[in-house]
């Protein structure tokens, strides 16, 4: 069958890789991809987000299926869109409604969607411009750290958490105020919880789920965690406390809760959902929910999945996921992101990148890359990621950080401690 494959990252790179190597797939198509998914696949000039240019193309040359990799045009409809036209309406779009969308657009309604569903998360509360003195009395009621959030997408950079009361009002007025546009109209205050991190995958039919490997991100652009917050400098799947046990309580507690909700309110959602999670004294809670697959942990989660994804995403399609055969691969993954020197703060595109090639026994997935005059140049402030396996974290990340050494750009700069504090 054809495939399109909408975005243009790493983790759409992960994505088209694993998805051109399923015996169904006879063309993979990628709107409008990167330097690395023209490898795998055909890169289509439109972008991700243009539905019209995508219904045409997907008619014009018979698509069978798409999958939507980022969150923007998700939450922009393309699910709808597709689905309301007669031309495209039995093409499966693989992805969440609108309305499932909202799960990662609006926190707000995913605050209030796991109070409905008792899904366990942190105590909160929304306020808006008419709010603003109860905001600050609600303040009062907590401990520090305060967390305030801006309720609409805000492209990763919506959370402030601030280590005094008196910050916290004064960034809460600014919120409201419109630090961050229209997103953040609405913000929702809440309880500061203390805990690692890791994400969870599932995918889902509406009805039946699959939950795949999980994984753990770093988001910090310094090693020990330091520095600012960058959208990601690596993964690394498996994660230890991830345990048989804790994964029972993620399932019974988070993820069927969540599914089933959503069919119960009637919110169509046929695709990826990531579970934000952080595990507090052994307790899986919800931090966040995303409407797609986390990027970098794609990069290593690709990697620990055996079965056939397209296999999964017909599955997703025809509503019978479980008759599906979900495997995963026992050994480790870790990603180490080659990032600009710079990033996440102001930094140069353009360079030259060399000993692409060169590497063997990893699997390198372009993130911000274009072709130029016959060159692979850098056009990110994430520039690529090595991924690789290992019996173990260690040998996956010594694997990674020996054929990162290869690849050579002007001012690469990468972390050298992914998955070591686990
Ligand atoms: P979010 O966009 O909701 O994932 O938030 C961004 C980051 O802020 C998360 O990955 C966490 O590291 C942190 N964070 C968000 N909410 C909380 C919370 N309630 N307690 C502690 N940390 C949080
Ligand atoms: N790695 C976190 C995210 O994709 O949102």
């Amino acid at each position: 069958m054809k495939v399109l494959l909408l975005g243009s990252g790493g983790r759409e790179h992960a994505l088209a890789w694993k998805i051109a190597q399923s015996s169904k797939v006879e063309k993979l198509f990628i709107a409008p991809g990167n330097a690395g998914t023209q490898t795998v696949g055909e890169n289509v000039d439109i972008k991700a987000d243009d539905f019209e240019a995508l219904k045409n193309f997907v008619v014009d040359n018979g698509v069978d299926m798409v999958i939507v990799g980022p969150e923007d045009p998700l939450v922009k409809g393309v699910y709808d869109d597709f689905k309301n036209d007669e031309r495209t309406k039995n093409v499966p779009v693989i992805g969440p409604s609108k309305s499932g969308a909202v799960l990662e657009g609006s926190k707000d309604f995913a605050k209030q969607f796991m109070k409905r569903h008792n899904i366990p998360t942190a105590k909160y509360e929304t306020f808006d411009g008419t709010t603003v003195e109860e905001g600050l009395k609600f303040l009062e009621t907590l401990k520090a750290p305060y967390v305030l959030k801006a309720d609409g997408l805000c492209a990763g950079k919506g959370v402030l958490i601030l280590p005094t009361l008196e910050e916290a009002k004064k960034e809460f007025k600014e919120m409201l105020g419109g630090m961050f546009g229209n997103a953040s109209a609405r913000v929702v205050i809440e309880e500061f919880l203390s805990g690692i991190e890791c994400s969870v995958f599932a995918l889902t039919d509406g009805k039946n789920y699959k939950i795949l490997p999980e994984a753990k991100d770093y988001k910090r652009i310094g090693e020990h965690d330091t520095g600012l917050n960058t959208g990601g400098m690596g993964s690394v799947s498996p994660v230890p406390f991830a345990t048989k046990e804790w994964m029972q309580k993620v399932e019974d507690r988070i993820i069927r809760p969540t599914v089933e909700g959503l069919a119960e309110e009637n919110i169509e959602y046929k695709g990826f959902i990531f579970f934000g999670l952080i595990n507090v004294e052994g307790e899986p809670m919800v931090i966040e929910y995303n409407c797609r697959m986390g990027d970098p942990e794609t990069e290593t989660v690709m990697l620990r999945l055996k079965s056939d994804i397209v296999d999964l995403f017909e599955g997703v399609a025809e509503g019978n996921l479980d008759k599906r055969n979900i495997e995963f691969d026992e050994r480790a993954a870790v990603c180490v992101m080659l990032v600009s020197g710079g990033y996440p703060q102001a930094y140069a595109k353009g360079y030259e990148i060399t000993g692409l090639d060169k590497v063997e026994d990893s699997v390198v997935f372009h993130a911000g890359t274009k072709m130029q005059n016959g060159k692979v140049v850098t056009n990110g402030g994430r520039v690529i990621a090595v991924s690789s396996y290992g019996k173990d974290k260690s040998e996956a990340l010594q694997n990674s950080f020996t054929q990162a050494q290869k690849i050579e750009f002007t001012d690469k700069y990468f972390r050298r401690d992914i998955g070591q504090d686990l």
